[in-house]
């Protein structure tokens, strides 16, 4: 058994687990509550929480797993993209747990974690993991991207967003509504009781397998402010419509290029993976396209999807086996380098 421990702190999210080869005995997040009175992440305040909860988040991940520091064969950590200082932290404290264990480093890629996330297994694992060559979607609050999985060394992305992210598409929109942050999980929460076609919003013309999301963000906001001069109770009465309205829209738009990419490869090994994969309505597309078009669809378990370390960890076991290792000299990127 090759035991690993992951550390994931790109974000605003503290996080460690512990694997055994591809299975995870233990998954940590400790989630800081500090950004929800801004809107948003602020920076330093995540480096700050990141610094306060990892030792703790480490400590638990190492307890639920029931194993001993003595019994790693390595440590593993996010390298980027993310924000520098919260990387940071998890970078420090990998090098130096790494240097007083005396076991090898290993960076991830934060992006390829989320689509090698697919191999992580557990007690309830039924299905096997999606076969080469996939096609992976991974939608976050950073990124939004279809990646050719051909191995796990082996990566193209084939198209990306050439600006605003999905995740961030959701969380603009929910900000518009004066719905907290992140407003993603609160769209998809009131759009269960909204009519989906209530109302419509533009969908971008862009050629190819690249997205954009930007005018679709604009025009919730002219169609908003529009209504709200005629109602100023507009949003408030159709909270639900709107928000199943602006999700069904996102989900057509991604759903629309994933089609592409499978019609273009001939690939229909279809996998979804970051924070917006958690969308119901997203899954629910996916499920009914495996349907209609003969696709394999894989979907991550809700914590899996999310920012979360077993992802970092099974990466970790995968580069562990090339003998992939990283130096004391390595250091954290932001933007992605693919
Ligand atoms: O992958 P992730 O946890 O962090 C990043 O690497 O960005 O993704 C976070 C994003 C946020 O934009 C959040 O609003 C979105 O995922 N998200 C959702 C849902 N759950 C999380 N968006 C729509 N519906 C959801 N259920
Ligand atoms: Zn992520």
């Amino acid at each position: 058994m090759i035991y690993i421990l992951g550390i994931e702190s790109s974000c605003d999210d503290t996080a460690a687990a512990v694997t055994a080869d591809d299975h995870i005995l233990s998954s940590v997040t400790a989630n800081q509550e500090v950004h929800r009175n801004f809107g948003g992440v602020v920076p330093e305040l995540a480096s700050r929480a990141h610094q306060q909860n990892i030792v703790p988040v480490i400590q638990a991940a190492l307890h639920k797993a029931n194993i001993s520091k003595n019994q790693l064969a390595a440590v593993a950590f996010t390298r980027g993209p993310g924000l520098l200082g919260s990387l940071l932290v998890g970078i420090s404290f990998a090098k130096s747990f790494s240097l007083g264990m005396n076991i090898p480093l290993i960076e991830v890629d934060h992006l390829q974690a989320h689509i090698l996330a697919h191999f992580l297994r557990d007690e309830t694992s039924i299905k096997p993991p999606p076969a080469f060559p996939f096609l992976c979607l991974t939608v976050s609050g950073g990124h939004t991207q279809i990646t050719l999985v051909r191995t796990p060394y082996d990566m193209e992305v084939i198209g990306r967003t050439i600006d605003d992210a999905a995740g961030e598409t959701f969380d603009k929109a929910a900000k518009i509504m004066g719905l907290p942050y992140p407003g993603g999980p609160m769209i998809d929460t009131f759009a269960k009781n909204g009519n989906p076609a209530a109302f419509r919003f533009s969908k971008p013309v862009i050629p190819g397998l690249d997205f954009s999301f930007s005018g679709l963000k604009t025009s919730i906001l002219y169609f908003l402010r529009d209504r709200l001069k005629e109602d100023p109770d507009f949003m408030e009465k159709n909270k639900n419509d709107l928000c199943a309205s602006i999700q069904s829209t996102i989900v057509d738009i991604l759903v629309q290029k994933i089609k592409i990419a499978a019609d273009q490869t001939g690939i229909h090994e279809i996998a979804i993976a970051g924070g917006v994969s958690a969308n119901s309505a997203l899954r629910q597309a996916l499920l009914d396209a495996q349907e209609k078009h003969g696709w394999n669809v894989f979907i991550p378990r809700l914590e899996y999807s999310t920012d979360n370390a077993a992802m970092i960890a099974i990466t970790a076991y995968f580069k562990y086996q090339k003998k992939d290792f990283a130096d004391l000299s390595v250091a954290p990127y932001a933007r992605s380098s693919v």
